[in-house]
């Protein structure tokens, strides 16, 4: 810790930060925790899928004590005041599916409205719109693309350690498609997901949800292999499926073996000593599946997380840490998924399973010094499209998490006062944990999330960057 970091953090130090608008940020409910107070759901006219996944989710919602969309009271002097929830609201859910005219865009700013200021702390608004792609006409696109800007803005308006997210529904989706991303949201689990929109579609044929999927241990016997697992937040992915049950199996490089050994023993995983940059990398991932599990065993999800940073103005940057960040990032994530995607391969991936990628909020936007890792992690994001395209008719979903600001090893090497710009450019006012990360990973690799495919969610608190 350098002079100046521990300078603030002495009373008087956050007494001067408070001063200069750095206030202590909130402290985020996180984990497989609903909220408090009530899940208020707000059905806007033509809506209705709403209820039903909340239910599927295990959640029963309250109703709005005021009806949609005219909900008006007069003070003394006769003024419109904004309706009112009864209870401080946990969260308020919005079925805007039925939303097509720019009118009707007025009911969401009542609804809106009260919870602004009324959510508990890390309150949560979740709004369903339908997909552009899914309606007719002009005007109900462009107001697709209106609720997203209303969503985006929210998220920079709540406080507390509250989010907004929007999710658009493509044609089809049912209520069961959305109850994995409908716990996920209004969980803890989502505490660093802020801003943020995606798309649910049905899930793929064939990617159905077994009878006896318990939702809180999703990963029962299933494996999970996660390279770079050794340390920050490959060690935190797979902490978090094993508490969901699942069989890790953790990869990183010799170098890294006792920190490898140490988390593969904690989550009653095996470790697998690769570099995943060597030939054959896939192959022998496959090899050590099939001999610590059986011949018969198959991956049900690989997460792509093992990544390096070698940063450097391009003016200064030769063709070894060009190529070292690629191959890396990039590469190693393209060849092991081709191995591991031969449906024939004993320890490959099993017919329905979920490949996970991680790109980076430097990826959307580009960032000073790091040419070949936002190359390498804005490739990421077009391997994700272009990999689960291609994977169509098979029931496999290919996503990425990009992560913005999170608190790591990698990132305690920025200096003090770039650290804390960053950390404080998000609309929840600090940096996020590796469980945030992990946690948003596991939703993704959920047997009920096959509607879920070729998105690319940011855990970032909404940072300015790429925003
Ligand atoms: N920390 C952040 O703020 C942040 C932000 C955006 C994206 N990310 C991405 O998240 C991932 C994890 O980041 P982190 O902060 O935990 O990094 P980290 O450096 O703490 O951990 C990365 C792990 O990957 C392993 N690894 C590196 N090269 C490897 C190779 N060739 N073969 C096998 N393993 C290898 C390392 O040994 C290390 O254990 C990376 O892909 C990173 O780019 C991190």
């Amino acid at each position: 810790m350098s002079l100046l970091e521990k300078l603030y953090r002495t009373p008087l130090g956050k007494q001067v930060a408070g001063r200069a608008g750095l206030a202590e940020p909130p402290t985020l409910r996180r984990g497989r925790v609903l909220p408090i107070g009530p899940v208020v759901l707000a059905e806007l006219p033509g809506g209705g899928i709403g209820a039903e996944a909340l239910a599927l989710a295990g959640v029963h919602p309250a109703e709005p004590l005021f009806d949609v969309p005219e909900a008006r009271t007069e003070d003394d002097r006769g003024r419109a005041q904004p309706p009112r929830y009864g209870v401080r609201p946990g969260a308020l859910v919005i079925d805007a599916t039925g939303v097509r005219e720019i009118g009707q865009l007025e009911l969401l700013r009542q609804v809106l409205r009260p919870v602004m200021r009324g959510l508990e702390k890390s309150g949560r608004i979740v709004i369903l719109a339908m997909d552009a792609a899914a309606v007719d006409g002009l005007e109900a696109k462009a107001v697709a693309q209106a609720i997203d800007g209303i969503n985006r803005t929210v998220g920079k308006e709540l406080r507390d350690g509250s989010t907004a997210n929007l999710l658009f529904l493509r044609a089809g989706t049912t209520a069961a498609d959305l109850r994995s991303t409908l716990s996920f949201l209004l969980e803890g689990r989502s505490a660093f997901v802020d801003g943020q929109t995606w798309r649910i579609g049905p899930a793929k044929s064939g990617d159905t949800v077994p009878d006896d999927h318990v939702p809180t241990r999703p990963f029962a016997d299933k494996i999970v292999v996660v390279t770079g697992a050794a340390r920050g937040i490959g060690a935190d992915i797979a902490r978090t499926f094993a508490r969901d049950g699942g069989k890790v199996v953790a990869v990183d490089v010799p170098a890294a073996g006792d920190a490898l050994a140490k988390v593969a023993n904690e989550v009653r995983g095996s470790a697998l000593q690769l570099d995943i940059t060597t030939d054959g990398a896939g192959h022998r991932i496959a090899a050590h599946v099939a001999s610590v599990h059986g011949p018969q065993a198959r991956i049900w999800a690989i997460v792509h997380n093992a990544g390096i940073t070698r940063d450097k103005m391009l003016a200064n940057l030769d063709e070894k840490l060009w190529a070292s960040v690629l191959e890396v990032n990039l590469a190693a994530e393209i060849r092991m998924n081709h191995t591991l995607l031969d449906p024939d391969l004993p320890g490959g991936l099993a017919a329905n399973s979920r490949i996970v990628g991680i790109a980076s909020t430097s990826g959307w936007a580009g960032n000073k010094g790091q040419t070949n890792y936002a190359a390498s992690k804005a490739g990421v994001m077009g391997l994700t499209w272009a990999e689960s395209a291609a994977l169509a008719d098979r029931p496999i979903t290919v996503n990425a998490v990009a992560p913005g600001f999170i608190e790591t090893e990698m990132t305690a090497a920025i200096p003090f006062v770039q650290r804390e710009v960053f950390r404080r450019t998000n609309s929840l006012n600090q940096g996020g944990l590796p469980v945030d990360v992990a946690e948003t990973i596991a939703y993704l690799c959920d047997p009920a999330s096959g509607g879920v495919d070729g998105q690319i969610v940011r855990v970032c608190g909404q940072n300015l960057i790429g925003a």
